[in-house]
C-alpha cells in the first residue's frame, strides 16, 4: 500500500487516523504548514504507536511523497489549500473527511458549501483528483484512544471505483472496521449530515457514537 499523507495531520483527525494506520504497519506523514509543527506530531504519533514508521513534512512536500492523500483540514482551509495545490492532487486519491458543521442554539447542524458538500467541493476545485469520502463518521475521541480496538462500519461514496476499491483495502486492513460502499459523491451530504446528528446524540447521551449499516 502507498504512504498515507495526512495534510493538515497534526489535528485530532489526522493525529488519531495516522496512529491507526501506523499500528497496522502502514507508512505515514504528517503534514502541516510548518515543518516543526509536522516534526513534533510525527515524534508524539511514535511514543505512542513505538512501531509508526511516521515521518513529518510541510503538506505541498508530503503530497509530493504519495497518491493517497487524506485531507484532514478544517472545512475553512479547504478552499484555500486547494487553489494553491489542486494541480499537486491531480491523478491521486484524496480521501476526504471534512464535515462542514457548526452549533446553533446548541444544535450541530451542516453548513453546506454551494457545491453540496465537502467532497463535492473538494473533486470541483481539484478536478484531476479522485476523492473518496471516508471517515466522516468516526469520531476522534475512539480514533485517538489507539489501544481499544474500533467497532464500527466505514461508509464510503465517491465516483472512482478504482479509488474507492483502495480506500476500502485500507480501511480493512483496521481491525473490526468494515467499508461499506455508498456509492456516488452526492452521498457525502449525507454522510455530512450523518455526523452532525452523531454529534447531537453524543451531546445528549454524554457519550461517542459511530454508525453500522444493518442486513448487509
Ligand atoms: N474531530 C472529529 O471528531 C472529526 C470526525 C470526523 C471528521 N472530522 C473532520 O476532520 C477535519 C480535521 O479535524 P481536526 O479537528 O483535526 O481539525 P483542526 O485541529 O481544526 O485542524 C487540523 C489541522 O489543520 C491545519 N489548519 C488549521 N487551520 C488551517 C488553515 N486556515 N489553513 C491551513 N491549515 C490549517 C492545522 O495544522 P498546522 O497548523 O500544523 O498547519 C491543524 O492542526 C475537519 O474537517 C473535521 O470536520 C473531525
Amino acid at each position: 500500500m502507498a504512504t498515507l499523507v495526512f495534510v493538515g495531520g497534526t489535528g485530532p483527525e489526522g493525529i488519531g487516523l495516522a496512529m491507526r494506520f501506523a499500528s497496522v504497519g502502514e507508512e505515514v506523514i504528517i503534514g502541516s504548514r510548518r515543518q516543526d509543527r509536522a516534526e513534533n506530531t510525527a515524534r508524539e504519533i511514535k511514543e505512542k504507536v513505538p512501531s509508526a514508521n511516521v515521518r513529518g513534512l510541510v503538506n505541498e512536500e508530503a503530497v509530493k511523497e504519495s497518491n493517497l492523500i487524506f485531507l484532514t483540514l478544517p472545512f475553512e482551509a479547504l478552499e484555500p489549500f486547494l487553489k494553491s495545490s489542486a494541480d499537486m492532487l491531480s491523478g491521486k486519491i484524496v480521501v476526504d473527511v471534512v464535515n462542514p458543521l457548526k452549533m446553533e442554539n446548541k444544535v450541530f447542524i451542516t453548513t453546506p458549501p454551494e457545491h453540496g458538500s465537502a467532497g463535492e467541493m473538494i473533486q470541483a476545485l481539484a478536478p484531476g483528483s479522485k476523492v473518496v469520502c471516508a471517515f466522516k463518521n468516526e469520531s476522534v475521541e475512539d480514533l485517538e484512544k489507539v489501544d481499544k480496538p474500533l467497532d464500527s462500519d466505514v461508509v464510503i461514496c465517491g465516483s472512482w471505483d478504482d479509488a474507492k476499491e483502495e480506500v476500502t483495502k485500507l480501511i480493512k486492513k483496521i481491525p473490526n472496521l468494515r467499508p461499506i460502499d455508498a456509492g456516488g459523491l452526492a452521498n457525502s451530504r449525507v454522510l455530512e449530515g450523518i455526523t452532525a446528528m452523531l454529534l447531537n446524540i453524543n451531546r445528549r447521551y454524554k457519550t461517542t457514537t459511530s454508525i453500522k449499516i444493518m442486513g448487509i
